[in-house]
C-alpha cells in the first residue's frame, strides 16, 4: 500500500497540522506501507514568498517531521522541487482539466476572495499540482484533513480521465480524512478552523510557542458563559479545547470531563496549558537540535530526493510514451 501526503514549509506549523497531517503519517510507518512525505516548496510560491525565509521554512518543516517521529527509513522524505516530474506532469494534466473544474475549488474561492485580479495563475492551478503530485507516486492513500478533501477527488477525476483516454496509467488514490483531530478549531474563532492564515495569532498553538505564550492564548481562547466542563458539540470553543487536551493526553474527552467534574474553566485551562507545553517541549528540543546539524538534514533530504526521483523517472516514461511524444 503506497500511502503518501504532503505539507507546505509555511514557517509556522500548528497543532492543527500536527495532530491533522504529520501525526497520522508517523503512525502509518508500520510493516507492508510504503510512505512518501514531502515538502511542497512549490505549491508555497503560489503566494509571493522571501526566497531566505522560503529555504528556511523548508528545513523548518524537514526538521520538524523527523522531531515528531518520521522516520526516514520507514518514510521517503523529499522537498518537491527537486523531482522536476511534478511539474512536468502537472503541465500534462492541465491539458486535461476544464476550467469549470478549477473554478469550483473551494480553497481557491476562499484565498482568491477579495484580491481581484491580482491573484497567481499557479493558485489557480495548484489542486492540478498537487494532483499530479499524489499521481506520479500510484499512491493508494492520501491521509489529508478535511479541507484537502475536494483536491484529492479532483485527483481521482483526473486519473479516470487520462485511463480513459490513454489506456490504464495511474493507481486511482482514495482520500482518507482523519476524523479524531481532523479539524481543529481556530481558538479565538471556534467556528472556522485553526489557521496560520489567520488574522490573529491567538488563533493558533504553534509548534514553538513556549511555556507562557501556551497560556497566554489558552486562557484567551473563546468558550461559552457556562461554568461546568461537559463534551457538547454546541459548546464548540470547549469541544475544541477537549478535543486538543485528548490528542495530548491520549485521554478520551469522557475520561477528562471526569476529571474535571466540579472544576471550572479556570482550572480546566491552567491544567490543558500545560500538558500542551510538556507535550511540545521534547519536540521543540529536537527541532532545533536537527537545525542546528544542518548538513545531516540536507543529506537526509538528498537520500528521500533520489529514491522518489527513480519512482517518478518511471512513471513519467509511461505518461510521455502513453500521450504519444515519446519518438523512439
Ligand atoms: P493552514 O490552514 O494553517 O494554512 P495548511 O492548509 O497548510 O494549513 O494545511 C496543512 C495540512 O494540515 C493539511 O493536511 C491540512 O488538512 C491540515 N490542517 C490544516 N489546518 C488544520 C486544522 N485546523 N485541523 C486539522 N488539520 C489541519
Ligand atoms: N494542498 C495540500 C495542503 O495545503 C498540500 C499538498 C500538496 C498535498 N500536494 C499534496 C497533500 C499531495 C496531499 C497530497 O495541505
Amino acid at each position: 500500500m503506497r500511502i503518501l501526503t504532503a505539507l507546505q514549509p509555511s514557517g509556522i506549523l500548528h497543532i492543527g497540522n500536527l495532530f491533522g497531517a504529520i501525526e497520522p503519517m508517523v503512525k502509518l510507518q508500520i510493516f507492508g506501507n510504503e510512505n512518501l512525505l514531502f515538502i511542497v516548496d512549490y505549491h508555497a510560491i503560489t503566494v509571493p514568498q522571501d526566497p531566505a525565509e522560503l529555504r528556511r521554512n523548508i528545513l523548518f518543516a524537514a526538521a520538524t517531521y523527523l522531531a515528531i517521529g518520521i522516520d526516514p527509513k520507514k518514510t521517503i522524505l523529499f522537498q518537491q522541487s527537486r523531482i522536476s516530474e511534478h511539474t512536468e506532469l502537472a503541465w500534462i494534466l492541465n491539458c486535461l482539466v476544464h476550467m469549470g473544474e478549477l473554478e469550483r475549488m473551494t480553497q481557491y474561492k476562499d484565498k482568491a476572495r477579495g484580491k481581484g485580479e491580482a491573484v497567481s495563475v499557479g493558485l489557480f492551478d495548484y489542486p492540478i499540482l498537487m494532483a499530479a503530485d499524489i499521481l506520479l507516486y500510484d499512491t493508494n492513500v492520501v491521509p489529508v484533513g478535511e479541507d484537502q478533501k475536494q483536491h484529492v477527488e479532483l485527483a481521482r477525476d483526473l486519473a479516470q480521465r487520462f485511463n480513459k483516454t490513454f489506456g490504464e496509467t495511474f493507481v486511482i488514490p482514495r482520500p482518507e480524512i482523519r476524523k479524531e483531530g481532523a479539524r481543529i478549531m481556530g481558538l479565538d474563532d471556534p467556528d472556522k478552523k485553526m489557521s496560520k492564515s489567520a488574522s490573529s495569532e491567538k488563533n493558533y498553538l504553534s509548534l514553538m510557542d513556549d511555556e507562557t505564550t501556551v497560556l497566554k492564548k489558552i486562557k484567551s481562547a473563546v468558550t461559552d458563559s457556562g461554568s461546568t466542563i461537559t463534551f457538547d458539540k454546541t459548546r464548540a470553543g470547549l469541544a475544541n479545547l477537549l478535543t486538543i487536551y485528548s490528542l495530548v493526553t491520549g485521554k478520551t474527552t469522557d475520561q477528562l470531563v471526569n476529571e474535571y467534574e466540579g472544576k471550572g474553566y479556570g482550572d480546566f485551562k491552567i491544567g490543558l496549558a500545560g500538558t500542551v507545553s510538556s507535550y511540545l517541549a521534547p519536540i521543540q528540543e529536537k527541532i532545533n537540535n536537527s537545525l542546528e546539524d544542518e548538513s545531516k538534514l540536507l543529506s537526509i533530504l538528498d537520500q528521500g530526493a533520489a529514491r522518489a526521483k527513480a519512482i517518478a523517472e518511471k512513471k513519467m516514461a509511461d505518461v510521455r510514451k502513453k500521450i504519444g511524444v515519446t519518438l523512439s
